[in-house]
Protein backbone atom coordinates (compact mmCIF):
# COMPACT_ATOMS: atom_id res chain seq x y z
CA UNK A 1 0.00 0.00 0.00
CA UNK A 2 0.68 3.47 -0.74
CA UNK A 3 0.56 6.03 1.94
CA UNK A 4 1.45 9.82 2.22
CA UNK A 5 2.08 10.98 5.75
CA UNK A 6 1.77 14.48 6.85
CA UNK A 7 4.34 14.32 9.95
CA UNK A 8 3.18 17.43 12.23
CA UNK A 9 5.39 16.51 15.49
CA UNK A 10 4.46 20.14 17.65
CA UNK A 11 6.21 20.71 20.75
CA UNK A 12 8.27 19.54 23.56
CA UNK A 13 8.61 16.19 23.28
CA UNK A 14 6.61 15.57 20.38
CA UNK A 15 9.21 15.53 17.37
CA UNK A 16 10.98 12.62 20.19
CA UNK A 17 8.24 10.33 20.28
CA UNK A 18 6.58 10.94 16.68
CA UNK A 19 10.56 10.42 15.50
CA UNK A 20 10.28 6.86 16.72
CA UNK A 21 6.41 6.08 15.52
CA UNK A 22 7.93 7.52 12.09
CA UNK A 23 10.91 4.43 12.58
CA UNK A 24 8.34 1.68 13.68
CA UNK A 25 6.25 2.66 10.84
CA UNK A 26 9.46 2.34 8.17
CA UNK A 27 10.39 -1.07 9.49
CA UNK A 28 6.63 -2.12 8.96
CA UNK A 29 6.70 -0.50 5.34
CA UNK A 30 10.09 -2.69 4.62
CA UNK A 31 8.56 -5.70 6.22
CA UNK A 32 5.44 -5.87 4.63
CA UNK A 33 6.39 -4.04 1.28
CA UNK A 34 4.76 -0.81 1.52
CA UNK A 35 5.65 2.46 0.60
CA UNK A 36 5.14 5.15 3.21
CA UNK A 37 5.97 8.33 2.19
CA UNK A 38 6.54 11.72 5.04
CA UNK A 39 5.92 15.13 4.75
CA UNK A 40 7.18 17.32 8.08
CA UNK A 41 4.94 20.64 8.34
CA UNK A 42 4.90 22.67 11.89
CA UNK A 43 2.28 23.44 13.90
CA UNK A 44 1.58 24.75 17.49
CA UNK A 45 4.06 26.93 19.27
CA UNK A 46 6.70 25.81 17.02
CA UNK A 47 4.52 27.42 14.08
CA UNK A 48 4.22 30.51 16.18
CA UNK A 49 7.92 30.81 16.55
CA UNK A 50 8.39 30.74 12.78
CA UNK A 51 5.64 32.14 11.77
CA UNK A 52 2.70 33.79 14.26
CA UNK A 53 0.83 31.32 12.98
CA UNK A 54 -0.30 27.60 15.17
CA UNK A 55 -1.83 26.71 12.09
CA UNK A 56 0.25 28.13 8.94
CA UNK A 57 -1.62 27.84 5.70
CA UNK A 58 1.61 25.13 4.26
CA UNK A 59 0.57 22.98 6.92
CA UNK A 60 -3.37 23.65 5.91
CA UNK A 61 -1.88 22.54 2.37
CA UNK A 62 -0.10 19.71 3.38
CA UNK A 63 -2.61 18.07 5.40
CA UNK A 64 -5.21 18.48 2.95
CA UNK A 65 -3.21 16.46 0.34
CA UNK A 66 -2.25 13.60 2.77
CA UNK A 67 -3.51 10.30 3.34
CA UNK A 68 -3.26 10.56 7.40
CA UNK A 69 -1.91 12.82 9.46
CA UNK A 70 0.95 11.79 12.45
CA UNK A 71 0.50 14.01 15.18
CA UNK A 72 3.06 14.42 18.44
CA UNK A 73 2.12 17.00 21.03
CA UNK A 74 0.81 20.41 20.95
CA UNK A 75 1.61 22.92 24.16
CA UNK A 76 4.51 25.53 25.75
CA UNK A 77 4.28 26.85 29.11
CA UNK A 78 5.37 30.23 27.70
CA UNK A 79 1.52 30.41 26.53
CA UNK A 80 0.02 28.13 29.59
CA UNK A 81 1.17 30.97 31.96
CA UNK A 82 0.43 34.08 29.90
CA UNK A 83 -4.06 33.87 29.94
CA UNK A 84 -3.88 37.04 28.03
CA UNK A 85 -2.00 35.13 24.74
CA UNK A 86 -4.13 35.99 21.85
CA UNK A 87 -2.38 33.25 19.82
CA UNK A 88 -1.89 29.89 21.53
CA UNK A 89 -0.47 26.56 20.22
CA UNK A 90 -3.62 24.44 20.94
CA UNK A 91 -5.66 26.78 18.13
CA UNK A 92 -3.49 24.86 15.86
CA UNK A 93 -4.74 21.58 16.88
CA UNK A 94 -8.20 22.35 17.42
CA UNK A 95 -8.23 24.33 13.80
CA UNK A 96 -7.11 20.95 12.43
CA UNK A 97 -9.84 19.25 13.89
CA UNK A 98 -12.45 21.48 12.71
CA UNK A 99 -10.68 21.80 9.36
CA UNK A 100 -10.16 18.09 8.47
CA UNK A 101 -13.53 17.29 9.63
CA UNK A 102 -11.83 15.14 12.85
CA UNK A 103 -15.19 14.49 14.38
CA UNK A 104 -14.73 11.15 15.75
CA UNK A 105 -11.63 10.41 18.40
CA UNK A 106 -11.25 6.95 19.51
CA UNK A 107 -9.39 6.42 22.48
CA UNK A 108 -8.17 2.69 23.67
CA UNK A 109 -8.10 1.90 27.49
CA UNK A 110 -6.38 -1.42 28.15
CA UNK A 111 -4.49 -2.31 31.13
CA UNK A 112 -1.22 -4.03 30.08
CA UNK A 113 -0.73 -7.10 32.07
CA UNK A 114 3.20 -6.56 33.18
CA UNK A 115 2.05 -3.37 34.39
CA UNK A 116 -0.68 -4.40 36.56
CA UNK A 117 1.24 -3.42 39.57
CA UNK A 118 2.36 -0.23 38.44
CA UNK A 119 -1.25 1.60 38.38
CA UNK A 120 -2.04 3.94 41.53
CA UNK A 121 -5.49 1.53 41.36
CA UNK A 122 -5.21 -2.18 43.06
CA UNK A 123 -4.91 -5.19 40.65
CA UNK A 124 -7.74 -6.71 40.67
CA UNK A 125 -9.79 -3.40 39.99
CA UNK A 126 -7.40 -2.96 36.53
CA UNK A 127 -7.15 -7.01 35.39
CA UNK A 128 -8.95 -7.89 32.10
CA UNK A 129 -9.81 -3.78 31.70
CA UNK A 130 -10.19 -3.16 27.97
CA UNK A 131 -12.84 -0.03 26.52
CA UNK A 132 -12.85 2.07 23.99
CA UNK A 133 -13.85 5.84 24.27
CA UNK A 134 -15.55 7.71 21.37
CA UNK A 135 -14.60 11.55 21.80
CA UNK A 136 -17.06 13.72 19.63
CA UNK A 137 -14.19 16.25 19.00
CA UNK A 138 -15.03 18.92 16.91
CA UNK A 139 -18.45 20.91 18.53
CA UNK A 140 -19.70 21.57 22.19
CA UNK A 141 -18.11 23.73 24.27
CA UNK A 142 -14.33 23.98 22.53
CA UNK A 143 -15.79 25.27 19.72
CA UNK A 144 -19.03 27.35 21.01
CA UNK A 145 -18.85 31.14 20.80
CA UNK A 146 -16.00 32.73 23.19
CA UNK A 147 -16.63 36.01 25.02
CA UNK A 148 -15.30 38.07 27.38
CA UNK A 149 -16.82 41.46 28.36
CA UNK A 150 -15.02 44.35 27.96
CA UNK A 151 -14.39 45.23 31.45
CA UNK A 152 -12.76 41.91 31.49
CA UNK A 153 -15.07 40.54 34.49
CA UNK A 154 -17.06 38.08 32.93
CA UNK A 155 -16.30 35.77 30.21
CA UNK A 156 -18.57 32.91 28.54
CA UNK A 157 -18.09 29.37 26.27
CA UNK A 158 -21.02 28.39 24.63
CA UNK A 159 -21.82 24.62 24.63
CA UNK A 160 -23.63 23.74 21.04
CA UNK A 161 -24.98 20.50 19.66
CA UNK A 162 -26.82 20.04 16.48
CA UNK A 163 -28.48 16.30 16.16
CA UNK A 164 -26.36 15.52 12.63
CA UNK A 165 -22.98 16.29 14.94
CA UNK A 166 -24.55 13.71 17.62
CA UNK A 167 -25.31 11.28 15.32
CA UNK A 168 -22.26 11.12 13.01
CA UNK A 169 -20.00 9.95 16.45
CA UNK A 170 -22.85 7.87 17.83
CA UNK A 171 -22.87 5.72 14.45
CA UNK A 172 -19.29 4.67 15.07
CA UNK A 173 -19.30 4.21 18.04
CA UNK A 174 -22.91 1.70 18.30
CA UNK A 175 -20.34 -0.02 15.41
CA UNK A 176 -17.48 -0.69 17.49
CA UNK A 177 -20.05 -1.69 20.26
CA UNK A 178 -21.19 -4.36 17.80
CA UNK A 179 -17.69 -5.62 16.85
CA UNK A 180 -16.96 -5.93 20.81
CA UNK A 181 -19.21 -6.68 23.81
CA UNK A 182 -22.42 -5.21 22.69
CA UNK A 183 -22.28 -2.12 25.03
CA UNK A 184 -22.55 1.80 24.66
CA UNK A 185 -22.76 4.19 27.66
CA UNK A 186 -23.17 7.34 26.72
CA UNK A 187 -21.59 9.43 29.40
CA UNK A 188 -23.66 13.29 29.78
CA UNK A 189 -24.83 15.97 32.51
CA UNK A 190 -28.64 15.33 30.84
CA UNK A 191 -29.25 16.33 34.42
CA UNK A 192 -28.59 19.54 34.10
CA UNK A 193 -27.67 20.42 30.67
CA UNK A 194 -29.85 20.78 27.12
CA UNK A 195 -27.17 19.70 24.86
CA UNK A 196 -27.28 16.19 26.80
CA UNK A 197 -30.50 15.86 27.00
CA UNK A 198 -30.45 16.13 22.88
CA UNK A 199 -27.75 13.56 23.10
CA UNK A 200 -29.50 11.15 24.91
CA UNK A 201 -32.35 11.48 22.54
CA UNK A 202 -30.60 11.15 19.44
CA UNK A 203 -28.76 8.00 21.21
CA UNK A 204 -32.43 6.64 21.71
CA UNK A 205 -33.19 6.71 18.16
CA UNK A 206 -30.14 5.33 16.72
CA UNK A 207 -29.98 2.74 18.85
CA UNK A 208 -33.32 1.34 17.32
CA UNK A 209 -30.62 0.67 14.04
CA UNK A 210 -28.26 -1.61 16.53
CA UNK A 211 -30.99 -3.41 18.71
CA UNK A 212 -28.18 -6.19 19.54
CA UNK A 213 -26.42 -3.04 21.58
CA UNK A 214 -27.23 -2.64 25.11
CA UNK A 215 -27.27 1.63 25.28
CA UNK A 216 -27.11 2.80 28.57
CA UNK A 217 -26.83 6.34 30.26
CA UNK A 218 -24.34 7.34 32.36
CA UNK A 219 -24.02 10.91 34.24
CA UNK A 220 -20.18 12.34 33.78
CA UNK A 221 -19.67 12.95 37.58
CA UNK A 222 -20.85 9.02 38.40
CA UNK A 223 -18.68 8.20 34.90
CA UNK A 224 -15.78 10.04 36.56
CA UNK A 225 -16.43 7.57 39.65
CA UNK A 226 -17.04 4.11 38.05
CA UNK A 227 -13.86 4.47 35.71
CA UNK A 228 -12.00 4.34 39.29
CA UNK A 229 -14.24 2.10 41.19
CA UNK A 230 -15.25 -0.33 38.28
CA UNK A 231 -13.81 0.13 34.66
CA UNK A 232 -14.40 -3.52 33.64
CA UNK A 233 -17.75 -2.36 33.38
CA UNK A 234 -17.34 -0.37 30.09
CA UNK A 235 -17.15 -1.60 26.62
CA UNK A 236 -17.51 1.37 24.33
CA UNK A 237 -18.33 4.90 25.96
CA UNK A 238 -19.47 8.02 23.85
CA UNK A 239 -19.80 11.58 24.78
CA UNK A 240 -19.34 14.80 24.22
CA UNK A 241 -16.03 16.93 23.64
CA UNK A 242 -14.99 17.95 27.20
CA UNK A 243 -15.86 15.09 29.34
CA UNK A 244 -14.29 13.03 26.74
CA UNK A 245 -11.06 15.24 27.38
CA UNK A 246 -11.62 14.75 31.13
CA UNK A 247 -12.73 11.12 31.30
CA UNK A 248 -9.82 9.71 28.72
CA UNK A 249 -6.99 11.26 31.15
CA UNK A 250 -8.28 9.94 33.87
CA UNK A 251 -8.67 6.46 32.31
CA UNK A 252 -5.04 6.84 31.41
CA UNK A 253 -4.66 5.78 35.21
CA UNK A 254 -5.59 2.15 34.43
CA UNK A 255 -2.79 1.52 31.80
CA UNK A 256 -0.56 3.02 34.20
CA UNK A 257 0.89 6.23 32.56
CA UNK A 258 -0.21 8.66 30.12
CA UNK A 259 2.19 7.83 27.67
CA UNK A 260 0.56 4.66 26.98
CA UNK A 261 -2.65 5.89 25.50
CA UNK A 262 -2.99 6.33 21.95
CA UNK A 263 -5.73 7.68 19.81
CA UNK A 264 -7.20 8.10 16.50
CA UNK A 265 -9.61 11.46 14.99
CA UNK A 266 -11.15 9.95 12.26
CA UNK A 267 -13.62 11.95 9.89
CA UNK A 268 -15.31 11.47 6.78
CA UNK A 269 -12.47 12.07 4.23
CA UNK A 270 -8.71 12.29 6.75
CA UNK A 271 -7.68 10.59 9.78
CA UNK A 272 -5.17 12.14 12.10
CA UNK A 273 -3.38 9.48 15.10
CA UNK A 274 -1.86 11.11 18.43
CA UNK A 275 -0.84 9.97 21.54
CA UNK A 276 -3.64 11.50 24.40
CA UNK A 277 -0.28 13.13 26.44
CA UNK A 278 0.79 16.88 25.70
CA UNK A 279 4.06 17.88 25.00
CA UNK A 280 5.25 17.38 28.63
CA UNK A 281 7.79 20.21 28.70
CA UNK A 282 10.22 19.08 31.64
CA UNK A 283 11.00 16.40 29.59
CA UNK A 284 11.88 17.91 26.36
CA UNK A 285 15.43 16.79 24.65
CA UNK A 286 16.10 14.46 27.86
CA UNK A 287 15.37 11.39 25.78
CA UNK A 288 13.18 10.61 28.75
CA UNK A 289 9.48 10.64 26.99
CA UNK A 290 7.57 7.13 26.82
CA UNK A 291 7.06 6.70 22.98
CA UNK A 292 4.52 3.90 23.50
CA UNK A 293 1.37 5.87 22.97
CA UNK A 294 2.76 7.66 19.95
CA UNK A 295 3.55 4.05 18.17
CA UNK A 296 0.65 2.50 19.21
CA UNK A 297 -1.09 5.80 17.69
CA UNK A 298 1.10 4.59 14.40
CA UNK A 299 -0.56 1.27 15.10
CA UNK A 300 -3.96 2.62 14.52
CA UNK A 301 -3.03 4.45 11.50
CA UNK A 302 -2.23 1.11 10.21
CA UNK A 303 -5.55 -0.52 11.40
CA UNK A 304 -7.17 2.23 9.96
CA UNK A 305 -6.19 1.56 6.45
CA UNK A 306 -6.92 -1.71 7.09
CA UNK A 307 -3.52 -3.09 7.55
CA UNK A 308 -4.82 -5.50 10.46
CA UNK A 309 -1.85 -7.69 10.62
CA UNK A 310 0.80 -5.08 10.84
CA UNK A 311 -0.83 -3.37 13.35
CA UNK A 312 -0.63 -6.54 15.27
CA UNK A 313 2.45 -6.69 15.03
CA UNK A 314 3.29 -3.26 16.27
CA UNK A 315 0.77 -4.24 19.62
CA UNK A 316 2.82 -7.09 19.63
CA UNK A 317 6.31 -5.28 19.60
CA UNK A 318 4.98 -2.98 22.31
CA UNK A 319 3.58 -5.69 24.92
CA UNK A 320 7.01 -7.45 24.31
CA UNK A 321 8.79 -4.24 25.40
CA UNK A 322 6.56 -3.57 28.27
CA UNK A 323 6.89 -6.87 29.12
CA UNK A 324 10.72 -7.33 28.53
CA UNK A 325 11.19 -3.78 30.77
CA UNK A 326 12.22 -2.32 28.36
CA UNK A 327 10.60 1.14 29.31
CA UNK A 328 10.98 4.85 30.07
CA UNK A 329 11.40 5.75 33.67
CA UNK A 330 7.27 6.64 34.00
CA UNK A 331 6.70 2.69 33.98
CA UNK A 332 9.92 1.35 34.70
CA UNK A 333 11.98 3.23 37.59
CA UNK A 334 13.88 0.55 38.50
CA UNK A 335 16.31 0.49 35.31
CA UNK A 336 14.90 3.16 32.77
CA UNK A 337 15.26 2.94 29.31
CA UNK A 338 16.05 5.99 27.01
CA UNK A 339 12.94 7.21 24.44
CA UNK A 340 15.40 5.62 21.60
CA UNK A 341 16.39 2.79 22.85
CA UNK A 342 12.41 1.86 23.26
CA UNK A 343 11.59 2.63 19.83
CA UNK A 344 15.06 0.81 18.66
CA UNK A 345 13.80 -2.50 20.74
CA UNK A 346 10.40 -2.43 18.85
CA UNK A 347 12.03 -1.68 15.68
CA UNK A 348 14.09 -4.59 16.01
CA UNK A 349 11.74 -6.93 17.70
CA UNK A 350 9.17 -5.90 14.42
CA UNK A 351 12.18 -7.40 11.76
CA UNK A 352 13.21 -10.35 14.41
CA UNK A 353 9.51 -11.27 14.46
CA UNK A 354 8.38 -11.37 10.58
CA UNK A 355 11.74 -12.65 10.39
CA UNK A 356 10.94 -15.71 12.42
CA UNK A 357 7.37 -15.84 11.23
CA UNK A 358 8.37 -16.02 7.45
CA UNK A 359 10.82 -19.55 8.29
CA UNK A 360 7.92 -20.58 10.48
CA UNK A 361 5.88 -20.69 7.48
CA UNK A 362 8.50 -21.93 5.14
CA UNK A 363 8.77 -24.65 7.88
CA UNK A 364 5.00 -25.52 7.57
CA UNK A 365 5.23 -25.50 3.39
CA UNK A 366 8.50 -27.86 4.02
CA UNK A 367 10.76 -25.64 2.52
CA UNK A 368 12.61 -25.94 4.96
CA UNK A 369 15.81 -29.03 5.27
CA UNK A 370 16.56 -27.48 8.86
CA UNK A 371 14.10 -29.32 11.06
C1 LIG B 1 -6.27 16.27 23.95
C2 LIG B 1 -5.65 17.56 24.42
C3 LIG B 1 -6.24 18.71 23.62
C4 LIG B 1 -7.73 18.74 23.89
C5 LIG B 1 -5.60 20.09 23.90
C6 LIG B 1 -4.11 20.08 23.67
C7 LIG B 1 -6.25 21.18 23.11
O1 LIG B 1 -5.85 17.72 25.79
O2 LIG B 1 -6.14 15.96 22.75
O3 LIG B 1 -6.84 15.57 24.77
O4 LIG B 1 -8.17 19.31 24.89
O5 LIG B 1 -8.46 18.19 23.08
MG1 LIG C 1 -6.70 16.04 26.75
Amino acid sequence: MKLEIAVLAGDGIGPEVTKQAQNVLNAIAKEYQHEFKYQSALVGAAAIDDSGDPLPDDTIKIVQNADAVLFGAIGDPKYDNDPSAKVRPEQGLLKLRKILGLYANVRPVQAFKPLLHHSNLKEAVIEGVDFVIYRELTGGIYFGEKKKSEDGKSASDLCEYATYEIARILHPAFKAAMQRNKKLTLVDKANVLETSRLWRSVAKEIAKEYPEVTLEFLFVDNAAMQIILNPKQFDVVVTENMFGDILSDEASVIAGSIGLLASASIGDTSALFEPIHGSYPQATGKNIANPLAAILSAAMLLEHFGLQEEADTVKQAVEKSIEDGVSTPDINKENPKTTVEVGEYIVNYIRGNIICKKSNENIHLGQSTII
